[in-house]
């Protein structure tokens, strides 16, 4: 059976490095860090996602506020309220909860965004220098959370098959990236791809982000590969991931579980990218 990567626990780890970082910060520099979250609409998902993120702001020492704002409002309001951010020095993070409801451009509101207060890494200018190995001011969350957990598995990446299933801006194509920085060989999947099963098959480390409950079985797992599960899909019965962990765990070398996996790392992710925004500050 598969070792367990327990999110949790890592993510609590870097939760009190973080706090220490913020302690100091305050007592070197005077500065407290402060991240603003805009949450447009009603979005079930989101809203619990946003009330995470504020708890986990507040434990360790980070400002938070949430800018709540109807599902009607104008794009180029909703800009407005970026641009002040932008121009709040107290504010060292913005995080605009995505999805956007219908009518409102992700495209044109996070373009507005300044990459320096981009801590999700959402921004043009972050994502290009990602793409360009230019060193961006801020990763993408998700993927960031996911390299720790690899890394701290201690197995080499370098030359190894990495298999990306889904290819969205915000996990699948960063991840892909990253991967390939520390010298995978990276196959990215999708719905459209031939043979999903045998391109899995070919992972050493299979990173599942596609959003569908427990699509990964344990027979696409090649014996002995690291399996990370993205997937945060509610159903009646609970939380389950986008792989079906009874079965790969039996097949994995390690395995990530959901819940208490890749989640906790992601906003762990959030509170260090916060962090190092107050510190350039
Ligand atoms: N919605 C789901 N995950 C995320 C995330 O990491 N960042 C933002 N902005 N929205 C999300």
């Amino acid at each position: 059976m598969g070792q367990i990567i327990d999110g949790k626990m890592m993510a609590q780890g870097i939760r009190d490095e973080v706090a220490k970082g913020v302690k100091e910060l305050q007592r070197k520099m005077g500065i407290t860090p402060k991240l603003s979250v805009v949450l447009v609409g009603g979005d079930a998902g989101s809203q619990v996602y946003v009330r995470n993120k504020e708890k986990a702001c507040a434990e360790v020492g980070i400002t938070s506020e949430t800018i709540r704002l109807d599902a009607s409002i104008k794009e180029k309001d909703l800009i407005g309220v970026v641009n002040k951010l932008n121009e709040d020095s107290k504010v060292h993070g913005i995080l605009v909860q995505l999805p956007l409801p219908k009518g409102l451009s992700e495209l044109n509101v996070l373009n507005n965004i300044d990459p320096k207060k981009d801590v999700d890494g959402l921004h043009p200018v972050n994502m290009g220098k990602l793409l360009k190995g230019e060193g961006p001011y801020f990763l993408p969350c998700t993927p960031q959370g996911v390299m720790e957990m690899l890394l701290s598995t201690g197995v080499e990446i370098k030359g190894k098959n990495a298999v990306v299933v889904g290819r969205s801006n915000i996990v699948g194509k960063p991840m892909a990236i990253m991967l390939l920085e520390k010298h995978a060989t990276v196959t990215i999947c999708h719905s459209r791809t031939n043979d999903l099963p045998a391109e899995c098959r070919r992972g050493d480390i299979l990173v599942a982000a596609v959003g569908r409950p427990k699509m990964i079985k344990g027979n696409w797992i090649k014996p002995g590969a690291i399996v990370i599960d993205v997937g945060m899909n509610r159903l009646d019965t609970g939380l389950v991931g986008d792989v079906d962990f009874e079965e790969a765990k039996e097949v994995a070398s390690y395995i990530t579980p959901v819940p208490k996996g890749v989640g906790p790392m992601t906003i762990a992710m959030l509170l260090k990218n916060t962090l190092t925004a107050a510190g350039r500050a």
